[in-house]
């Protein structure tokens, strides 16, 4: 694990631009994982911008996301398809046909999360994965429990993402209780993982992601067992 500490959301922002930008660089038809929250924004900003200057091409890239409130529709705008069209897509040439992101409101969960992972398998996996990192330790929206899940699953926010995300809601009551989020399976196979942190409040729990025990009680800790994974903190 590659642990990188920079001075600012801004650089880190930058930096993981660069990482991202460097991956579609030498593969153009790279498939990228992304993540939503605020840790993101920043890094979507840069990619935006480097790809208005024409640094980056998204023409040939596709897109997977890790997860998807479950009951908020794509025009909802606390949707993470809402998010993504709003943040990154929508600056970028990807093309629309190329970004998925697991689809809340399938009339069978089940089935969305099967055919989820089936379509990432026939992409032939992930290239790079963005990934931020929940309070409670929580990659994509697999929580802290008794054991990894390895598909694409549905899953009960805890109480302290749901907290944690209240703030994007007009009422706590409006934030969803369920998920459905990319497994560890998809995650530990994408070649590279970039994982971004900023503020100090995140600093003890990616501590005891990055060298305590491997343990489902801290999601994030199995990445210790990647081959490939950076992670990019900032205290700001
Ligand atoms: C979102 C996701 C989550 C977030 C995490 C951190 O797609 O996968 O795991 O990365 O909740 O969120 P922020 O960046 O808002 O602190």
């Amino acid at each position: 694990m590659k642990f990188i500490k920079l001075e600012s959301y801004e650089a880190l922002s930058r930096a993981a631009a660069d990482i991202i930008a460097a991956q579609v660089v030498q593969k153009k038809n790279s498939v990228l994982g992304l993540a939503t929250g605020s840790s993101p924004l920043g890094t979507y900003a840069r990619l935006s911008e480097m790809c208005g200057a024409g640094e980056v091409d998204f023409s040939d890239v596709t897109c997977v996301n890790l997860d998807e409130y479950v009951g908020l529709r794509a025009e909802n705008e606390q949707s993470y398809r809402y998010f993504m069209n709003k943040n990154l897509f929508s600056h970028i040439n990807i093309k629309p046909e190329k970004t998925f992101v697991p689809n809340g409101c399938a009339e069978e969960l089940a089935r969305e999360a099967a055919e989820y992972d089936a379509l990432i398998e026939r992409l032939g996996g992930i290239d790079l994965q963005l990934l931020g990192i929940g309070l409670d330790g929580h990659i994509g929206f697999n929580e802290p429990d008794e054991f990894f899940t390895k598909e694409t699953h549905v899953v009960e926010l805890d109480v302290s993402t749901i907290e944690a995300n209240a703030r994007f809601f007009a009422r706590r009551e409006d934030v969803p209780t369920k998920a459905i989020t990319m497994g560890m399976g998809a995650i530990m196979r994408a070649k590279k993982i970039l994982l971004i942190a900023n503020g100090k409040k995140k600093w003890e729990i990616l501590e005891k992601a990055m060298y305590g025990k491997i343990t489902p009680r801290v999601p994030a800790s199995i990445l210790q067992l990647h081959p490939d994974v950076t992670v990019i903190y900032s205290e700001t």
